[in-house]
This record gives structure tokens, sequence and C-alpha cells, in this order.
């Protein structure tokens, strides 16, 4: 990255002469993050969720209906048009955009040996944060995945969230310093993420849940592009898509998939 752009996303010179040697680390992963999803100009820019709940200015709710005016429902012409029965890839192309956080997650995880299946649970770990919800995102995002992949992976993207929280040096996981910076040195989850983190190390498949944690920490690397047609093939042989397309199969989750296509409707 390029010294005088770092500087300026630290706060200048001064600020940088205050750090020690782990926190200029930290920032300027941070920052080569910040750096490197502003270099995919087909993204998806936020969650289509977060819009609909008005976090843009561009996207707030209006004021009282004026004559002549409407609540807003149906397909929303500033969101690119889903189809009728759309898959997992239409999702990737028009809410959930080519991540390069999840691209070089998978990436690391393929370059790791993993099992294809964990390669796809890597590649949809962060789904929840990146088109849905980021609060209690493995939650939201084993939901979202469960129908439609192997229980193992919608498992593993369950508890990567409270495990990322725990470290585990034995397996080559400490807690991760860039966390010190996100959310402060004093930072304590919530308990129900350590009762959540204790069941899951005890539990048989807590090695998937925790190499999502391994392949998650070390994914930003502005000289690594990764093309989600890569992954064509391991999709295709570990997600199903339904016939009737995502929101429309009747599934405990299709109501979510539904929320990403029409984010915006008023009901
Ligand atoms: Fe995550
Ligand atoms: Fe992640």
């Amino acid at each position: 990255m390029d010294r005088r752009k770092f500087l300026t996303f630290v706060g200048g010179a001064g600020a940088l002469a205050t750090m020690n040697a782990n926190q200029k680390a930290d920032a300027l992963e941070f920052a080569m993050g910040q750096e490197l999803e502003q270099a995919y100009p087909n993204r998806v820019e936020k969650s289509a969720l977060c819009r609909a709940y008005g976090a843009d200015d561009d996207w707030q709710t209006p004021g009282p209906l004026k004559i002549g005016q409407h609540h807003h429902m149906g397909h929303d012409a500033r969101l690119p048009k889903i189809s009728d029965k759309p898959t997992l890839l239409e999702f990737f192309d028009k809410r959930i955009g080519h991540s390069s956080h999840l691209l070089q997650s998978a990436r690391l995880a393929k370059i790791n040996d993993l099992p294809e299946k964990m390669v796809l649970a890597c590649l949809l770990h962060d789904i929840s944060v990146i088109s849905y919800i980021s609060g209690d995102h493995g939650y939201y995002g084993a939901q979202l995945v469960a129908p439609y992949v192997e229980e193992e992976v919608s498992w593993a993207i369950k508890y990567h969230q409270s495990l990322r929280f725990i470290p585990d040096e034995n397996v080559g996981y400490p807690y991760p310093e860039v966390y010190i910076r996100y959310f402060g040195e004093d930072y304590k989850p919530e308990s129900y993420i350590y009762k959540d983190g204790q069941y899951a190390r005890n539990h048989k498949w807590y090695m998937s849940a925790r190499q999502i944690c391994i392949n998650d920490v070390y994914s930003f690397d502005p000289n690594i592009k990764v093309n989600l047609e890569d992954f064509h093939d391991i999709i295709g042989r570990n997600w199903r898509d339904p016939k009737e397309g995502l929101g429309y199969d009747g599934s405990p989750c299709a109501h979510m998939w539904r929320s990403m296509i029409f984010p915006n409707n008023t009901l």
C-alpha cells in the first residue's frame, strides 16, 4: 500500500509514531482490507438489507406519502433485478457481490487442502454479514445455507461465530490481534458466545468450524486476485440450488432469501 495513503488512513505521521509494531501491523492490515474492497468496482457496496434500513442517505425511507405517491413494493429499480428462479451464483452477482474476503478465504482453504465442502463453507462463512445482517452473522448465515449444503457445512458456519473469539493455540488459532483493534482491548463477548464455543469445542465437527476461523483471519491480500469462477465446480458439487429458485422453495429460510430479493418491500 502507498505510504501516503496509509498515513492518511491512520491520521498522519504523528498518530503513526504513537503506535507500537503490533498496532502498526494491524492498522496496515485493516487499511489494506479497506483498499482491497474498494478495488472491486462490480461488487455490491453494502448489504441490501442495510440499505433497506436507511443506512445510506440516498436510501432513506421517504416521509409521509403525498397524494399520488405509494409505498414501495416489489422489485426495486435501484438494485439489480433478480430472476424468478435465482441460484446462488445469481445472488453472488446481484446481492452478495464477488467479495474478496470470501473468495480469499475459500482460496486459502483450497491451498490448505481442506475437503471441498469446507472450501464451500469458507466461501459462504460471512454470507450474512455481506448480504443479510452482520450481528450474529454465523447463526443467520447457517440458517441461510442449511437446506442446500451438508449439515456439517452449516454447522461450521454457525459455530465459527463463537470460536473466532476463543483462541486455541494447539490448533494454530491465537486470539486475532486485529480484533483488539476492531473491538477494543477490554472487549469480552456475551456469555452465549462462550457457551456455544464450549459446546462446539466438544463436538465432532469442532475442527470444521475452527478451520473457518483459521482460514478467515489471514484472508486480506491485495496482491491476490481470486475469481468466483475458480469455485464454480466446487459450488456445483456441494451446493444444491432448489428447482423453484432460492426464496421460492418453501424451505425454512426461503423468506430470508426473499428479503434479499425485495429488501425495500414496505410489508
Ligand atoms: Fe465471520
Ligand atoms: Fe470472515
